[in-house]
This record gives C-alpha cells, structure tokens and sequence, in this order.
C-alpha cells in the first residue's frame, strides 16, 4: 500500500464531527478503493474540551487554525470552519500557498472568491475541491464537471435549500402560515435560530452561483444572483397553486440568454407532473440540461453530517488516487466573465394573488392594466363572494416580459379597491 495521505481538518463542529466519524468507521473501505489509508495528522477548532464523539489522540491539535494550514505535516488541509471571509478564507489561502491540496465545505468563500482561489490553486499545482459546499451529499459537481462533460449545459437549476424545502413542504401539508412552520422548524433543529440566511435565499444563491460557475465555465458571480426568499409565501397562494396543478418550490435556476448568465433563486410554481416538484421535506434536488445527456436528475439529503462528509471524503479520495480536475471544469485562466441578464429581460409565466374588495369593475380595472402591458391572462380563479369585503382573485399569465408585469402590478397596486400589495410568484416551465 501507498503511503497514507495526511489530513489536517480545520473546524470540527456538524461537518467536521461527521468527517471524523466517517473516516474512523469506514477506514478500510476506503483504503481498500484507494490503495492507501486516509489519516488525520491535525486538527484545529475553537475549543480544545470539547467531545468530539471520536477520540482525537495521535492528531495534533491547533488552536490556530491558520498556523495548521500553513505548518501541520499533511498533504490536505480540509477547511470545515465556514464563512466568505476572516479564519476560513486564510485557512484556504495559507493552505494553497504553502502547496497542499484543500477540501472545503464552504460556498460562502467559494461563491464570493471561487475564481481567485481556483487561480492560486492552479498556480500551485494543487487541487480544490468542494464537493460539500453544493447540494451536501448529491455529487453534482462530478456530475457537472465529469459525467456531463462533453455537454453544453442549457439550463442547471435545483432545490439548494433543505430548510425552505421543508418549510414550504409542512406549510402545503398542515395549512399553516409560514412563521409558525419556521418556528417549528426552528425547535426541531431544521431551521438556525437566525434563519434570514436560508430563508431569504442567501444559501442557495451561494449554491447556484458555483453550480452557474462549472456548468458554464465562468467565474463565480454572486451579485449576479436575482435572489427571493419564501417569507412572502402564504398560505393561501400554497392553497392556490394545489387548484392550478402546481407546487411552489424554492429553486435555483441558471441558464446563458442572448443578454448574459441569468441566475435567479426565488420561489417558483411549478407543475406536478415533473420530478422536481415530488422533492420534499429536507431533501434536495439538481437538475442538469445537457444538449445531447438531456435531462438528468439527482435528489438526496443536501445538509448533516452524515451527507456533506460523504461528499468531503469523495474528494479527499480523489485527491489520495492522484486524480485532479480543474476546480471549475476549465482552466482557471480561462474562466469567463459574463455579465448578468437583469431580470428585467426575464421572460416567463406569472401567477398573480390579489386582495380585492368585491365590488363591480374590479376585474375590469385589473385586466384593463394588464391589457395596456401586452400581459395576456391565461386563468383567472375567484373564491368566494361577499360584496363589498375582501376576497382573494388569482390571475395567471401567458409567458411575457418581467418589467411588463412589474409595470402592470404597479398600477393594479394603486387601485383603490385593491386591498394589499398584489403577491406574485413565477410559473416555470420544466
Ligand atoms: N452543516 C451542514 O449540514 C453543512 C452542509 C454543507 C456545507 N456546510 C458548510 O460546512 C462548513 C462548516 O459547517 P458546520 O455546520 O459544520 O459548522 P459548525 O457546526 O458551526 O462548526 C464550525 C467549526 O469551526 C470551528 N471554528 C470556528 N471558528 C474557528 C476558528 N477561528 N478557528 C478554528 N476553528 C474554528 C468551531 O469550533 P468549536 O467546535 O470549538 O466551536 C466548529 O468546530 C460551513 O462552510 C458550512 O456552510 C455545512
């Protein structure tokens, strides 16, 4: 057998905890399909006291994690600490700069300075590898950058977010609004206690902006990300989008247009008949369009300890069969700027929720806006009649243009019989 590859792991809390469980409990698989074992030389966390559940004795322990990557005898700095910037980002470069390989969880730092550490990377000669950092234990990078290789990709888009999936998945089954399934969510571990980063879409735009990355050769663009979170989702649009034949799911969608990379995370309606609306709970799903693969589709749990360190020690594997690929599928010399498509140019089919008081000419108004828009209606549902009170109507569209709607919507918003600022989720097409 080869000689063992040295692993210095930094952070050792969900991920890291799992890593080292996993690497105990299936050493000699591992070794067997390597041809070498895999062992823990070092590692760094915040408190030394700390259980860990797996005994660290024979590791040297760090209690700086910087000085780790730059110093611990290892050929493979695992970066498990989180975070765009501070302790995790000068783990990686400080790893990358004195010529070991890194392995990295972390989209944050990927999605904001992909590019730049891809190039240092390259520079050295060593890999960087992030399998975990997207969709946890689904191997979609490999997917993307080795098993769909010779295709052009057309449209790469997925549930990236475990939390909202489920959230959204118990407020169709239980009827309830969103702030009691978070609160919920939040006592059963599902959800952090400050949510706004899952919930507003912040996570999934880091997840779609590295997938965006390797599915078209460009470099990584965070700002670009058109994101929404599901806050705004109620109850009644879920309700709603049961009659219609769909089911809203927060997805993230990316995809080259004649105006540039359009990347969007928001919710989306989409219809029952495709696999991705049977997505639930916590699970996650990626989908890949290639021109000559077609469709393919990969669902699994996108989060947890178990998941992510599957997908870290995939890496750690490659990295110990001598097998590198291009950390974003090109070299990184080579990755594209492309500017971003506004959303404004964004052309799609939109469902509609107003709050209307019943009263005759309401609809007339309404559809009078959306006529002077070119907006064509395809279905319009009302619920109940109690004149003069509130009641909900439900629009649907044709495919039109982003900025036509937002201009419809901002004049049905001015009428004075409409109650509340109009709701509207985009109708995707799958
Ligand atoms: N959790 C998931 O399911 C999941 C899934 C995919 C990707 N990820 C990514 O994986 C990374 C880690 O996530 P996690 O959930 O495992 O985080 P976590 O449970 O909060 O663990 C973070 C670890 O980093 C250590 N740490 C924090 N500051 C440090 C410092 N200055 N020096 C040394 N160690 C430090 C902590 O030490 P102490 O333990 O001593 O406090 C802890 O062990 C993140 O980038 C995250 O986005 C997580």
């Amino acid at each position: 057998m080869s000689p063992a590859l040295k692993i210095a792991i930094a952070g050792l809390g969900t991920v890291g905890g799992g890593l080292l469980k996993l690497l105990r409990d299936n050493a000699e698989p591992i070794a067997a399909r390597c041809g070498r074992r895999l062992a823990i030389t070092a590692v760094s966390a915040r408190d030394k006291g700390r259980d860990r559940g797996v005994d660290l004795a024979g590791m040297a322990w760090y209690a700086d994690a910087a000085e780790m990557a730059a110093r611990a005898d290892c050929d493979v700095v695992v970066e498990l600490i989180g975070g765009s910037d501070g302790v995790a980002r000068r783990v990686v470069e400080g790893a990358i700069a004195g010529g070991r390989h890194v392995v990295t969880a972390n989209k944050a730092l990927l999605a904001h300075a992909g590019a730049a550490l891809a190039r240092a990377a390259e520079a050295k000669g060593v890999v960087l590898a992030y399998e975990a950092a997207v969709a946890g234990g689904i191997p979609v990078i490999k997917i993307l950058r080795e098993g769909l290789a010779a295709n052009r990709v057309q449209r790469v888009y997925g549930i990236l977010n475990g939390t909202c999936n489920y959230i959204l998945t118990q407020m169709r089954r239980s009827g309830r609004p969103f702030g009691d399934v978070l609160a919920d969510a939040q006592k059963l571990g599902y959800a952090e206690a400050d949510p706004s980063f899952d919930v507003d879409g912040v996570d999934a735009a880091h997840k779609l902006a590295i997938l965006a990355a390797v599915a078209f050769g460009t470099e990584a663009d965070i700002e670009g990300v058109h994101v929404e979170g599901i806050r705004h989702v109620g109850a009644l649009d879920i309700r709603f989008a049961g009659e219609l034949g769909l089911r809203i799911k927060l997805l993230g969608i990316a995809r080259m247009t004649e105006f540039g990379l359009e990347q969007r995370v928001h919710p989306c309606m989409v219809p029952l008949e495709t696999p991705i609306a049977h997505v639930e709970d916590v699970f996650n799903a990626v989908v890949v369009e290639g021109d000559f693969v077609g469709r393919v589709v990969s669902e699994g749990r996108g989060a947890g300890a178990g998941p992510t360190a599957s997908a870290v020690v995939a890496d750690l594997m490659d990295i110990a069969r001598g097998r590198a690929a291009m950390t974003f599928g090109v070299p990184a010399g080579s990755l594209a700027r492309v500017p971003a498509s506004p959303m404004d140019r964004h052309r799609g089919a939109y469902y509609i929720r107003l709050m209307v008081r019943d009263r005759p000419g309401v609809i007339a108004d309404v559809t009078a806006a959306l006529r002077d828009q070119q907006v064509s209606l395809e279905s319009m549902l009302q619920r109940g009649r109690s004149p003069d009170e509130a009641v909900p109507v439900v629009l649907t569209t044709h495919h039109t243009d982003e900025a036509a709607m937002r201009r419809a919507l901002q004049r049905i918003e001015a009428l004075d019989t409409v109650l509340e600022p109009p709701r509207m989720i985009r109708i995707e097409s799958l």
